[in-house]
């Protein structure tokens, strides 16, 4: 490496090698139950390489990365970082080279989960990586796979936003720099002492369970016509408030009860924004698309929010 690492502190760096596959295809309009239109599958699709790295902190003064969960009594530590059941939250630079002087193009924000009980240790990763610079500048894409902990891997794409809205494709992950090696600090680094109250709800690593209803109209008097259930994670360690979604939106009347679609992707607080749709149950098996959502009301201080939903479904 040719920066200087500061000691006790663990860093994962990684080369990525993305290829993405995009459909750019028409916009139905849809409402709730409006009817169906037959689109024409895309019969050519854009693929696109990028190249970047990003640097995954665990420990030291400033980590990017922090242990958020852990089955009662089990022990992390040095050389035991990722014990069965820990979960992480990240938020991680992304550059353009290996240094992590290296211009930053974006994020990686997300969480990931040890889900091997083997001695194959195994993360899922649940992240949305958004670029901030160059072309895809305010695009992201979803990421949602198993993530073995060895050099050269491959993790899937699930979905996009923004210009990366509806992509498929996968990464090509290279551990340039690993050190597996934790510092005492990772401990302190904990988001056990953050404190969640009114004002400020949110702070970096707290997770939300929801299941919400879902209403025809604005008004929580509205007829419910299904729920959201899943959790939310804040994922940003800067001042732009960001989610990571992953939701089960179910509808329960209409053509479409029983069906729902999966929902991932970051979620910026702010009120007009898109959210990736990866998948789908039922009438919706296998669907892609995307929300924009409108906050119709917000309450930052006590994080109470309706959001007006516009769902374009592909199916
Ligand atoms: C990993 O970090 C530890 C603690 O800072 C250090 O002692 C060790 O030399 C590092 N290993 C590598 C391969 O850089
Ligand atoms: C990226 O987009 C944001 C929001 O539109 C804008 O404020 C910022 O200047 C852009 N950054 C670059 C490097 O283009
Ligand atoms: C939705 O489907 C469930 C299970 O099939 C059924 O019990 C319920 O009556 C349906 N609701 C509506 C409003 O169609
Ligand atoms: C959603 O669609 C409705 C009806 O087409 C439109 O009036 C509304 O402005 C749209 N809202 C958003 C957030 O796109
Ligand atoms: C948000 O809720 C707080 C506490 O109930 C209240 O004081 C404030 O007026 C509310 N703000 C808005 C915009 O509704």
């Amino acid at each position: 490496m040719a920066h200087k690492m500061h000691t006790r502190k663990a860093r994962f760096i990684f080369a990525c090698l993305l290829v993405l596959f995009t459909a750019s295809s028409p916009v139905v309009k849809g409402t709730y139950d409006s009817g169906s239109q037959i689109v024409r599958a895309p019969t050519t699709l854009k693929k696109t390489q990028l190249h970047f790295y990003f640097h995954d902190i665990i420990s030291g003064n400033n980590p990017s990365s922090v242990l958020v969960a852990k089955p009662k009594g089990t022990v992390v530590e040095q050389g035991n970082i990722n014990p069965f059941g820990t979960v992480y939250v990240f938020d991680d630079p992304i550059t353009e080279g290996p240094s992590a002087k290296s211009k930053v193009i974006g994020n990686a924000r997300g969480h990931y989960t040890s889900v091997s009980q083997g001695s194959d240790l195994t993360l899922l990763l649940n992240a949305d990586f958004e670029f901030t610079s160059g072309r895809f500048n305010g695009s992201s894409i979803s990421v949602f796979s198993r993530d073995p902990l060895v050099v050269l891997k491959e993790v899937a794409v699930v979905g996009g936003r923004g210009k990366f809205r509806m992509a498929q494709g996968f990464i090509i992950l290279n551990a340039v720099f690993f050190n597996a090696t934790l510092g005492d600090a990772i401990l302190e680094s904990k988001p056990k002492g953050t404190v969640v109250e009114q004002g400020n709800i949110n702070p970096f690593g707290t997770v939300y369970v929801f299941d919400d209803p879902i209403t025809e109209g604005p008004s929580a008097k509205s007829k419910v016509i299904g729920n959201a259930r899943g959790h939310y994670t804040s994922v940003s360690q800067g001042s732009d408030l960001t989610l990571l979604l992953n939701a089960d939106f179910e509808f329960t009347s209409g053509r479409f009860n029983g069906s729902s679609i999966s929902v991932f992707s970051r979620d910026p607080l702010v009120v007009l924004k898109e959210v990736a749709v990866v998948g789908g149950r039922g009438k919706f098996r296998m669907a892609q698309g995307f929300i924009i959502l409108n906050a119709v009301f917000f309450n930052a201080t006590l994080g109470d929010a309706i959001l007006e939903c516009n769902a374009t479904i592909f199916h």
